[in-house]
């Protein structure tokens, strides 16, 4: 089915001269010539909407809170004179999807356009439908996600705390042949060695002092399926070797055994650990590095993508409202304001707190931006670990002087007083491009 945009403006011609474009690339259109006509066309099968921000009567910005209010998850674009910037950041921070700029540059729209289509579920498969996002990088995310998850390929998530590392290998799992098959989660920093090791592969009965019974392992409990190895770089040594074994080998042997058995699983792993790190400390094998790396994802912390805190938010005061107070129906724009201007070192766990916390306690059926500050004020500070902080003062460093450099590697390297080598190294640990940095 052709995805259906409603198109609203004041100056017909232009009306006119974009429908058509859209209709050439394939899309089915409809046209309002003003605000109050649009909302009376809007309903479920309109999938996005584009419009003006700037007409006479109601303009694009109160046509977005109406449309907020009676259908949340249908995409708005607005079209701006060149020049708005700052509306455009505030709008942005209300949820609006995009901007376009007149004139509208072609690769532009339909840039903006595919990703807020693809933003609503609606169109797409369930296996993303537990993530929430609007932002161009988790878009070009997601897609790569869809593209892989077919393969039996290793893929390793790395990302900050909270950052939804787990949510996005499930969704993976979702994703591939595997789906009905078990999707089965370990965290390998929390127990120690012996144990970690008979969770994983097994062990025979009688094989350690304790070991009263027989116990299989998760390997051969996820046979079929998928397993996800999460906090994969605090695994201890002795074992790394063991796993890499298994995942040449395709086989397990139960601690305590001398028989393999083979496995069918495809492994997901995750880390919030920087294990280029690891490696050059030799804490962490750098041959299993290469076989869990085959396909590396990396989650951007919540800062680096403001516009999805919006929509982030609104999910979680529905999915609270419903758990703990059903008088909440909504939250308020000057609220999601605040939050989209917050720091957010816990990332979307840390947001879903919040929500949680506030929703719970709230007295009004929309939750004010009163409630959000207060709630913001009063969280416990959420101290970073010493990695943590390293890296996230080391990436703020280039930033800047990328940013002041405009991208020049060799200008930036001698700054930092670094040589190229090790300048370029850093910039690929922390994902980052110094093309991007050019004319800003
Ligand atoms: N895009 C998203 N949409 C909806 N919920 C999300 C999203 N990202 C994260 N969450 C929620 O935020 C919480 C944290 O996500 P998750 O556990 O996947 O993070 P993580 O990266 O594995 O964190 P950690 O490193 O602390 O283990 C979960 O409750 C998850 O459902
Ligand atoms: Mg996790």
């Amino acid at each position: 089915m052709k995805p259906h945009i409603l198109l609203v403006d004041d100056d017909s011609s232009l009306l006119k001269l974009l429908s058509m474009r859209l209709e050439a690339s394939g899309y089915k259109v409809s046209c309002a010539e003003s605000a109050e006509q649009a909302l009376n066309i809007i309903d479920e099968k309109i999938d996005l909407v584009i419009t003006d921000l700037r007409m006479e009567g109601m303009d694009g910005m109160a046509l977005f809170q109406q449309v907020q209010r009676i259908q949340p998850q249908l995409p708005v674009i607005i079209i701006t004179a060149h020049g708005s910037i700052p509306e455009a950041v505030t709008a942005t921070q209300q949820g609006v999807f995009g901007f376009l700029t007149k004139p509208i540059d072609r690769d532009q729209l339909m840039q903006t356009l595919e990703a807020a289509l693809a933003s609503t579920s609606r169109s797409e498969g369930k296996w993303r439908s537990n993530i929430i996002s609007r932002s161009v990088i988790m878009e070009q995310l997601l897609q790569e996600a869809e593209q892989i998850a077919g393969s039996d390929v290793s893929v390793l998530i790395t990302g900050a705390s909270g950052s939804g590392k787990e949510l996005l290998a499930n969704a993976i799992h979702q994703a591939s042949p595997r789906k009905k098959k078990p999707f089965i989660a370990i965290n390998c920093g929390a127990l120690p060695e012996q144990l970690l090791e008979s969770e994983l592969f097994g062990h025979t009965k009688g094989a350690f002092t304790g070991a009263v019974s027989k116990h299989d392992g998760l390997f051969k409990a996820a046979n079929g399926g998928t397993l996800f190895l999460d906090e994969i770089g605090d695994m201890p040594a002795p074992l790394q070797v063991k796993l890499l074994r298994v995942l040449q080998e395709r086989q397990i042997r139960p601690v305590g055994s001398t028989e393999t058995i083979a496995v069918d699983v495809r492994v997901i792993s995750a880390t919030h650990r920087d294990l280029e790190q690891a490696m050059q400390d030799d804490q962490f094998r750098e041959d299993l590095f290469y076989r869990l790396n085959v396909v590396n994802l990396h989650l951007p912390p919540l800062k680096d993508r403001p516009e999805d805190i919006p929509p982030l938010a609104r999910y979680f005061v529905e999915q609270a409202a419903e758990r703990h107070n059903p008088r909440v129906k909504n939250i308020s724009s000057a609220a999601l304001q605040v939050l989209a201007q917050a720091s957010w070192p816990g990332n979307v766990r840390q947001l879903e707190n919040i929500i949680e916390k506030v929703t719970a306690l709230s007295t009004t059926p929309v939750i004010s931006d009163t409630a959000i500050n207060r709630a913001l004020a009063n969280q416990e500070q959420v101290i970073p670990n010493f990695n943590d902080a390293r890296a996230d003062f080391e990436k703020r460093y280039l930033n800047k002087v990328l940013h002041i450099t405009e991208g020049n590697v060799t200008q930036a390297a001698k700054i930092a007083g670094r040589n190229r080598t090790d300048f370029y190294k850093l910039l690929k640990k922390h994902h980052l491009e110094a093309a991007n940095y050019k004319h800003l």
